[in-house]
């Protein structure tokens, strides 16, 4: 008989370097330096020049003597033909190397644009895993949301125009070189972005957590997250000022994005997917009304996984059943959520019945499905949907 040991199976663990700290973000010129860059593309948006934030890098770019060109015709959930346009951008204006500044969409459209002026192919190619040929350029991540973790991730989520839905590259290739992460930039984002990114965060971690391909350090990451998450978002959303408490949320988003990137995520995100692509919802907040349903629709399939986190919100959560505690981790993600004044569903934002069969047959193509705890079919995704109606 064959002894079959638990380290048997073999497991890599990808992440950039980063640099985590207040005020971090004034290094982006030292690091654009450090790589050799002699003329950098800005990715960035109106939102995020509006800050200020933009203006920063710009300036610290400047002062180490290296060219620059900005690129901010991008949109939240961004479009194919955004990074395609970038890419034209980028080697128009003879660039070496890309600084993105901003949430999730800026950081997935340079990510983008890097693959696309590299491989010389249309970004609509690269959808799935391992589809990247060539490594792009340098690319250095300065996030300004504490939410989707694209600045340490190998995921790149871009919306299919043409056939609206948001799709998956997946690849060790579109890791960044560098991330800076300054918990300062949060302080710019308002109530519902605060809301909306940090149950992005806990998305996250909640997937990695249950996915079929945790591991042991994946595992520390997406609970820690978890729990920094509880103590720190509502304080956040209560007083944004709170520079200990954004602190804290962004790494909650590190922890989080590590442990996705590595463990991959489940239904949440492949059915966040198809809604945000199809009616280009905020990413978060597709998360947010979906997680709770999911959650319910995985639970017996992985119910040690799913115990270990209610306990995290509710410590005194022992010796109960496991339908018992579906139920109280059901409720306990709902008045979360609620703290965060995050109520609204599905059928609030224009869905209705008629639009469930195209959503799923979207949603059942995501590369997320094959690491969700329990394999889905088209019609379990649209009972999903409609629960969240
Ligand atoms: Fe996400």
């Amino acid at each position: 008989m064959v002894n079959i040991n638990k380290f048997d199976e073999l497991r890599k663990f990808v992440m950039p370097e980063y640099i985590f700290g207040n005020n971090s973000i004034e290094l982006a010129g030292h690091y654009a330096q450090i790589f050799g860059l002699k003329k950098v593309l800005i990715a960035t948006d109106p939102g995020v020049i509006l800050s200020g934030w933009a203006d920063i890098v710009i300036k610290k770019i400047e002062q180490a003597g290296i060219e620059y060109s900005i690129f901010s015709d991008i949109s939240p959930n961004p479009r194919d033909f955004e990074v395609m346009n970038g890419a034209v951008f980028f080697k128009n204006e003879f660039c070496d190397g890309i600084v993105a500044v901003g949430g999730g969409s800026v950081m997935d459209c340079a990510k983008g644009i890097g693959i696309v002026a590299v491989n010389d192919d249309n970004i609509l190619n690269f959808e799935g895993v391992n589809k990247v040929d060539y490594p792009m350029p340098p690319l250095i991540c300065i996030p300004t949301t504490g939410g989707t973790s694209a600045d340490v991730s190998q995921f790149a989520i871009i919306n299919n125009s043409g056939e609206k839905y948001k799709f998956a590259i997946i690849s060790k290739a579109v890791v960044p070189d560098l991330a800076i992460i300054d918990p300062l930039t949060l302080t710019s984002m308002d109530s519902f972005l605060t809301a909306c990114t940090g149950m992005d965060v806990l998305s996250h971690a909640f997937e990695a957590y249950a996915s079929t391909a945790a591991t042991h350090m994946t595992d520390l990451l997406a609970k820690d997250a978890v729990k920094l998450l509880i103590e720190n978002l509502p304080k956040t959303f209560e007083n944004p000022d709170d520079i200990d408490a954004r602190g804290n949320v962004m790494l909650a988003s590190l922890e989080a994005g590590l442990a996705f990137s590595n463990a991959s995520l489940g239904c949440v995100h492949s059915l966040a997917h198809s809604l945000g692509g199809y009616k280009d919802m905020p990413h978060g907040l597709c998360n947010s009304i979906l997680l709770p349903f999911v959650i319910d629709y995985n639970f017996d399939y992985n119910p040690n996984k799913y115990m270990d986190l209610l306990k995290l919100f509710a410590p005194k959560a022992k010796n109960i059943s496991n339908s018992e505690a579906k139920k109280a981790l059901f409720q306990e993600i709902s008045m979360f959520k609620e703290s965060l004044k995050l109520t609204e569903s599905l059928a609030n934002y224009g869905i209705n019945n008629s639009d469930l069969l195209t959503l799923s047959e979207k949603a059942i193509a995501d590369p997320c499905n094959a690491t969700n705890p329990r394999a889905p079919k088209v019609d379990d995704i649209s009972t999903i949907y409609s629960e969240a109606l």
